[in-house]
Parts: C-alpha cells; sequence; structure tokens
C-alpha cells in the first residue's frame, strides 16, 4: 500500500465531467440529410467500430437527459460540457435553417441542467462536422465551411448566449485530420498531408471568427469563450541533441500548430518555414491572420491522458512517401512505463505539472483548465460486487494522483481553474465505441442501456462535497 496525503482543492475548482452530442445522444428524431461525419464513417465502414455499437443509439442521451441530469445532480457536478451537433442544429448549411425539433432539445437540456445547479459548458465541434459539407466541399479544407461554421454559431448564440456562460469552438480540433488525411487510418483513407495542414488551419481561422462574432453579440455579461485542445506533453528519450530535437518539432507539428495562434494570436514563425520547406503551407491571406492575431482564447480547456515519448529516427525517412511530421521523430516506447493495462495508455500524472508550468512559462499563464482526463477499462463489468456496483478503485488511485498534480502545480502558481472527467457516463467513441469505459456511470449495453452509478461516482461526490481528497503520496511534482 502506499501511504496517502491529504490533499485540499480551491474553493471554486470546478469539478465536473465531460461528454459530448455525437457520443451520447443517439439518432431519436435525426432527418434524412443530418449525418455528421462520424455517422457517416460509421454508415459506410462499419466493421472497425468495436461490436458494432456507434453513434445510432449511443447512450439515448437525447432520450434520457433528464435521468442523467439527476444523475449528475446527485454526484454534485459543478460543471458538464458537452457538445451541440452541428449536423443535426440545422436543416441547411448554406442558409442556418434551424432544426427546431432538435435546438429545443438542447434548450430543455441547458435549462435541466442550469435548474438542477449544474453549470453547462458548451462545445461548438466536437468532430460533429456534417457529412453534406464534406462531401459538397472536402469539410474543413474549405473556406466556405469555415464561414458556414461562424454562421452556425451564430444561430446557437442568439438561442443560448443569455444562459450558457461557458462557450468552446472545438473539441480536440487535431484529431479527424491526423487520423483521416495524415495517418490514413480511417475511413475514407486518403493520404494528403497538405490537406491536413488546410484543415489545422481553417480550425484555427474558425476559432478566431466564431470569437469576432461572439464580442458583437449581446450576451451574458460573464460569458466567455475559448477552445478545448489536446497539446501533448512530449518528453524526448534522452538529453541528447537529436532526441530533444525530435520533441520540437513533434510538439511545433502537432501541439503548437492550435495553442499559439489560439493563445498567442499567431503561428511559429518556425512552422511556417517548414511548412515551406516540405511545400504543404496551408492557403491563407494577411486579412485571415489579421483575424487570428485579434481574436485570442478568454481561457482554454486541455485534454491530458498520457504523455507522448520520442526519439530521433533510427531509420532514415522513406524519399517516396508524402511527407508526414515523422520525417523529423520516432515513437519511443519507455521501457518500464507504468501502463493502464486495460486501454494500453501510458500512466503519468506528470504531465499534468508539466503542461501547467508550460501554460504558466510560454502562455502568459492564461487561464485554463482539464477539460478531459480519465481512465478507459475494457470489460468493467467484471469489477461488479454483490450490489452490481462496478468498483472502480483503479480509478478512483488515477484520478488522485493526477487531481494531486494539478494541485502542486496549482500551488506553483498554475492558472487552473478546474477538472473536468472524461466522461460522465460511459459512452461511444470514434471506433472504439463502448470498449473502453470512462463513466462515473455505466451504462449497461446488456440491460435496455440502464444507468448505474460506479464507486468512483460516489467517492467523486464526496470530493466535489468535501473538497479534500487523499492521494497516493510516492511522488511529489515539481
Ligand atoms: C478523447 C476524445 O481523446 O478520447 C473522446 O476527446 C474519446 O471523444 C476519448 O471518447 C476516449 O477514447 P477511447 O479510444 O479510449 O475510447
Amino acid at each position: 500500500m502506499n501511504e496517502t496525503i491529504e490533499m485540499k482543492l480551491p474553493k471554486d475548482f470546478m469539478l465536473g465531467a465531460a461528454l459530448s452530442a455525437w457520443q451520447s445522444e443517439g439518432w431519436t428524431d435525426k432527418k434524412e440529410g443530418q449525418d455528421s461525419f462520424l455517422d457517416k464513417w460509421y454508415k459506410e465502414f462499419k466493421t472497425v467500430w468495436h461490436n458494432g455499437y456507434g453513434p445510432a443509439v449511443a447512450t439515448d442521451f437525447y432520450n434520457r437527459y433528464q435521468e442523467d441530469i439527476q444523475h449528475m445532480k446527485e454526484i454534485g457536478l459543478t460543471h458538464f460540457r458537452t457538445s451541440i451537433n452541428w449536423a443535426r442544429f440545422l436543416t441547411d448549411y448554406e442558409n442556418a435553417v434551424v432544426d427546431e425539433t432538435y435546438a429545443a432539445y438542447i434548450g430543455h437540456v441547458i435549462d435541466e441542467l442550469i435548474a438542477n445547479d449544474v453549470e453547462p459548458m458548451i462545445c461548438l465541434e466536437h468532430y460533429e462536422l456534417p457529412a453534406a459539407l464534406l462531401e459538397q466541399h472536402g469539410g474543413w479544407g474549405s473556406r466556405h465551411v469555415v464561414d458556414l461554421f461562424v454562421k452556425y454559431a451564430e444561430k446557437v448564440f442568439e438561442r443560448y448566449g443569455d444562459r450558457v456562460k461557458h462557450w468552446f469552438t472545438f473539441n480536440e480540433p487535431v484529431v479527424v485530420q491526423t487520423r483521416v488525411y495524415l495517418d490514413a487510418i480511417r475511413w475514407p483513407f486518403e493520404q494528403n498531408t497538405k490537406t491536413w495542414m488546410q484543415w489545422n488551419y481553417h480550425k484555427g481561422l474558425a476559432t478566431a471568427k466564431v470569437i469576432e462574432l461572439f464580442k458583437s453579440m449581446p450576451l451574458r455579461e460573464d460569458a466567455k469563450i475559448g477552445t478545448i485542445l489536446n497539446p501533448e506533453v512530449t518528453y524526448p528519450r534522452s538529453s541528447a541533441s537529436h532526441d530533444q530535437e525530435a520533441a520540437r518539432m513533434y510538439d511545433l507539428f502537432f501541439n503548437r500548430i492550435f495553442l499559439d495562434p489560439a493563445i498567442k494570436g499567431e503561428y511559429p514563425k518556425e512552422l511556417f518555414e517548414l511548412m515551406d520547406k516540405h511545400d504543404i503551407t496551408f492557403d491563407h491571406t494577411e486579412e485571415e491572420l489579421a483575424i487570428i492575431r485579434e481574436n485570442t482564447v478568454d481561457y482554454v480547456g486541455i485534454n491530458l491522458y498520457f504523455p507522448n515519448r520520442v526519439k530521433a529516427r533510427d531509420i532514415a525517412w522513406n524519399p517516396e512517401a508524402p511527407f508526414h511530421p515523422a520525417y523529423y521523430y520516432e515513437k519511443f516506447d519507455m521501457p518500464g512505463k507504468k501502463m493502464n493495462p486495460h486501454r494500453g495508455w501510458e500512466i503519468y500524472p506528470q504531465i499534468m505539472f508539466d503542461m501547467a508550468m508550460r501554460l504558466k512559462e510560454e502562455y502568459g499563464n492564461i487561464e485554463w483548465f482539464i477539460a478531459e482526463n480519465g481512465m478507459g477499462v475494457e470489460n468493467e463489468a467484471r469489477f461488479k460486487n454483490e450490489e452490481g456496483v462496478i468498483q472502480d478503485d483503479y480509478r478512483i488511485e488515477f484520478i488522485s494522483e493526477h487531481l494531486k498534480a494539478l494541485v502542486e502545480a496549482i500551488e506553483a502558481g498554475a492558472n487552473c481553474k478546474g477538472y473536468m472527467l472524461w466522461a460522465f457516463s460511459d459512452n461511444v467513441s470514434p471506433m472504439n465505441a463502448f470498449k473502453n469505459r470512462y463513466g462515473l456511470v455505466e451504462i449497461n449495453l446488456e440491460d435496455n442501456r440502464n444507468r448505474t452509478l460506479k464507486k468512483s461516482a460516489y467517492w467523486y461526490r464526496d470530493v466535489i462535497k468535501s473538497r479534500t481528497f487523499s492521494a497516493p503520496n510516492d511522488e511529489i511534482y515539481k
């Protein structure tokens, strides 16, 4: 047994949980032509979706949100983060015609959360790009789609801007195009590094344009807008300069490409040089760069699960292959690393502290919070006790270790305002579907998707109430 230590959380520290629209709501009331990119992928290439589960029913949140919000209340979540499904919010993307049925549902969810003292946090895109815009315009490769996103955002702000304080443009904007166009491991398996870069840029531009719009609208006075990023804390294999350089390159291509424009209002100069060198520079105008410069975020949400480890390449890049940033690095599999054996991800709570110090030192100590962190576990039902409650002590330990690192970062001056667990309930992940369970609340697929609180839900409830928790004391983060 580890020795434990009592930790105290700041009084106003947000302690909540997250989900997204497409991962929870299901297709009830969805109209023809309202597929999102994820819906389309599921329809076109179902074989890769674990056990055939996907967005079609998901957790059926659309029909069961009242029940779920009662569970949120019972746990005492201060905040709940989810998204609005762009593909479903409109019936006509060009003219931003609102789907009144879906919009009413979103309105009810927001009202119900507020009535139960759970503050809503709303994200405008958690991969829910309308499939029609991918087919007709190439998705985020198109500047026109950026403008359509701004039109959609305007309708959303008009409807809920009086009630919602926390707004975000994207969740993990780097992910879809990296899996699809860079690594080509997901449908529609179309490798194109330049397209990858264009999507990155247009999402950065879309964030700035939506912020510009946000500032011009009569919303709640205390309303704030940010974006939710997943920069990976990237550790080089060694102190040798070639390994250090590999980590720096990874950071430029995957982290700074979103962090810098969102927070500092500009792209790193070196990134432009690298893009030119490899002929992948995104199309842009000076006017757009000015919009990015003038419209930075109020705060950022950071999704952080595991460390990223890289080393210099041992084998030279294949000159015939299209350019990939891996030209400059290879993944490094560190011997002896602590693993979450149920998911295959390394566990290294130091990432919380290191990310916090980076935001403090390199990004002006901007306000931020953990927007996702959590532990995925396969076959979790095997941990049920006689009463049928999943005894997820491993999750309690995981959260405590990560929260401890965060508290120590705050003591060292980090401007971190909260922790949002992934996830409120088990849900459907891209492709992995219900394989890795993340929730405080179990979704029982064998029994009509019934909900049961796990042991961690009761533990989290006590943490939120007492603002204290005990954590293993075998590491001090610095
Ligand atoms: C996060 C995503 O990075 O990973 C979530 O934002 C996703 O949408 C989560 O559900 C877990 O993914 P997986 O593959 O472990 O089930």
